[in-house]
């Protein structure tokens, strides 16, 4: 039997298989009330995770063609937008796990031995298909190596390491947005043209300028204060360094700036829609771990984890995490649009001032 095209008179229950799934939590162990709740909650979740990784996986691909088609730029869009949704879902759902009361779960909890959400590997590969890069994890953890080690013992350990590790090898979806990205014509000039390596720095040059006078313009009189002046010189240094890492010009985070500084632009509205796209995904992440340690706080305090983390502190540590780096730090050297340098070729992203 393949795919959804066949066409049965299928009954709800044989549809969605429920005489398998309906069996599958436990019951035959005896379990509470408030354990069934538990499995439930964590199904739900591993469900969710399992949609989410089709969706993410799908927008990667899309995006990681060498040319893209236009069209496809919506239905990424699209995805994310449906991935978001399922996180703040997910985010709510941790206040029915809250009805467990610390007792409630302690007395079950010695009956999970050492099991924990830490060994999700559904978990650990949508953040490494996202780009969770392993020396942003607390301590440079490699999330494969448990993986890694169960797999020596048997074949489905081991068919999940695998899967794991094709997908830390393939293009995550950040790399794929950024070289995407890479290609955006900036003040007209198309990727790869002549003379755009000099128009790309002739406009780095201009917004950098334009960056310069705009933080001093904010501050008036008390530039002549070292404070105020050595910070002011740290975020230009800082805007430099993000647009020409180590003196050479990363043509992605140029691209992004330029999209995200003329967004009102017809040409680039599908792209700034993405970027937003991806940015509201972020954020959703990082509220839906950040919720996850407030239940924890609340049901088990400061208790090491059974996974043998600290716990609450590691997962406040995990809510720090910022994948979409780019995403936020261009945030940082964007300027008010009265002081953007002015745009040359403004016809060529469908713009025009009659
Ligand atoms: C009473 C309920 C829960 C408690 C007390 C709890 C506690 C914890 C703790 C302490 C950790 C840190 C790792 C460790 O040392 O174990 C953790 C990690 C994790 N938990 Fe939960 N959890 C609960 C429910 C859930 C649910 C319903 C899910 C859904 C799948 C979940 C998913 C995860 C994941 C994915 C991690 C790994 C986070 C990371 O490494 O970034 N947890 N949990």
């Amino acid at each position: 039997m393949s795919g959804g095209t066949e066409s049965k008179n299928w009954t709800y229950g044989e549809y969605l298989q429920l005489s398998k799934l309906l069996t599958l939590q436990g019951e035959e162990r005896d379990i509470s009330n408030d354990e069934m709740h538990f499995i439930v909650v964590h199904q739900t979740f591993e469900l969710w995770f399992k949609q989410i990784i089709r969706e993410l996986r799908e927008v990667r691909d899309i995006l990681n063609q060498e040319s893209v088609p236009e069209y496809e730029i919506p239905k990424s869009v699209d995805h994310l937008t449906r991935t978001t949704e399922i996180f703040r879902l997910m985010a709510n759902q941790w206040s029915v796990l809250e009805t467990l009361t610390p007792q409630g779960f302690l007395a079950f909890r010695d009956g999970l031995g050492t099991a924990s959400g830490f060994e999700s590997y559904q978990m650990r590969e949508f953040e490494i298909l996202l780009g969770l890069k392993n020396e942003d994890r607390l301590g440079g953890m490699d999330p494969l190596k448990g993986f890694k080690k169960a797999a020596e013992n048997d074949s489905e350990s081991s068919q999940i390491y695998n899967q794991l590790k094709l997908e830390m090898e393939q293009n995550s979806l950040f790399e794929s947005l950024m070289d995407w990205i890479g290609r955006t014509p900036i003040m007209g000039s198309k990727f790869g043209s002549d003379g755009d390596e000099e128009e790309v720095a002739r406009y780095v040059g201009e917004h950098l300028e334009a960056h310069r006078q705009h933080g001093e313009s904010m501050y008036g009189n008390s530039i002549s204060e070292q404070k105020i002046s050595e910070r002011l010189e740290f975020a230009n240094d800082n805007a430099r360094e993000f647009l020409k890492p180590g003196g050479e010009i990363n043509r992605s985070r140029v691209g992004l700036l330029f999209i995200e500084s003329y967004r009102e632009l017809p040409l680039l509205t599908w792209p700034r829609k993405l970027i937003d796209g991806f940015v509201e995904l972020e954020e959703s992440i990082v509220k839906w771990r950040h919720s996850h340690a407030r239940m924890v706080e609340r049901i088990m305090g400061k208790r090491i984890g059974t996974g043998g983390t600290s716990g609450v502190d590691y997962l406040d540590a995990t809510s720090r995490y910022r994948i979409f780096k780019d995403l936020w730090g261009v945030r940082t050297i964007l300027i008010k649009p009265q002081n953007r340098p002015i745009l040359r070729n403004a016809e060529f992203y469908g713009y025009s001032s009659e």
